[in-house]
């Protein structure tokens, strides 16, 4: 035994094969069983698509470039869960893409700001963040509110995404439009039917402006749906995450 691999130290070719032999098995072993398991994230209830208006809010959460300031995961690590709750489940982001959970927390994580504080609030600081907390250093976002939002194309996101393997139906595509403008409107007649595709969606009218749907609605409406879809009062682990 000791003689072969004598042969094999002496022969830096047949090392250097032999090396990667080796390294591509162990490979193989690790990678080739996620490609054939139905699914490598757990399913977690409550978890679901973006509503048209929250997916609106996100894109223009990524064109603002927020996440290069702020995070969206907790990590299992008892400081980040005692200031942000709950550390983040892989299922909360599998809709998101591309995802969120950034690198640079300039201002704080939020994964689960949703509920956190009230339209209000949110639509004040995104205009003026220092009339709200003195000591921000975030810039203000007061476009946001005079901008009328743009959805002439939601289907088109809605239908991009389901490529990416978002279970978007033709029914929610076909509805895109009319779910967008349900979500801002508490007397909409069609909200049943919103929620019956999105469950649970907040509708109302975040901005507090009823003449127009506008980029602020969409942002908060994203922001206040974001670490609420899964009740975690009821969430159990299965045994292997625990
Ligand atoms: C230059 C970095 C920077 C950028 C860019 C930025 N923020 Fe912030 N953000 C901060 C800082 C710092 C704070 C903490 C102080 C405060 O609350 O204003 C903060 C706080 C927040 C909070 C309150 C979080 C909490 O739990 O109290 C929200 C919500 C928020 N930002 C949303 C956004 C959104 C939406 C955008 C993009 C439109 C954005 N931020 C862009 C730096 C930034």
């Amino acid at each position: 035994m000791l003689d072969r691999h004598k042969f094999l130290e002496k022969n830096s070719l047949v090392l250097t094969v032999a090396i990667l032999v080796t390294v591509a098995v162990g490979g193989a072993v690790e990678i080739a069983p996620l490609f054939y398991l139905e699914s490598t994230i757990e399913k977690v209830e409550g978890v679901r698509p973006y509503s048209p208006l929250e997916l609106a809010g996100r894109d223009i959460y990524i064109r603002e470039g927020c996440y290069t300031c702020h995070s969206q995961q907790i990590r299992p690590l008892r400081d980040e869960v005692e200031r942000y709750g709950h550390y983040s489940l892989a299922a909360e982001s599998m809709y998101d893409h591309p995802f969120q959970w950034g690198s640079k927390r300039t201002g704080p994580d939020l994964a689960r700001v949703g509920g956190k504080y009230s339209d209000e609030w949110q639509r004040q600081h995104l205009i003026d963040p220092r009339s709200v907390v003195p000591e921000s250093v975030m810039p203000p976002y007061a476009l946001l509110d005079k901008n009328r939002l743009a959805y002439h194309d939601i289907e088109n996101k809605l239908r991009a995404l389901r490529l990416e393997g978002v279970p978007y139906t033709d029914e929610m595509i076909e509805n895109a439009k009319s779910d967008l403008e349900a979500q801002v409107d508490p007397f909409s007649a069609d909200y049943d039917a919103l929620l019956a595709r999105y469950p649970k969606a907040q509708i109302r009218n975040f901005d507090g402006d009823s003449s127009a749907v506008s980029e602020m609605d969409a942002m908060i409406a994203y922001l206040q749906v974001l670490g609420t879809m899964v009740d975690f009062s009821t969430y159990e682990a299965e045994e292997n995450y625990r």
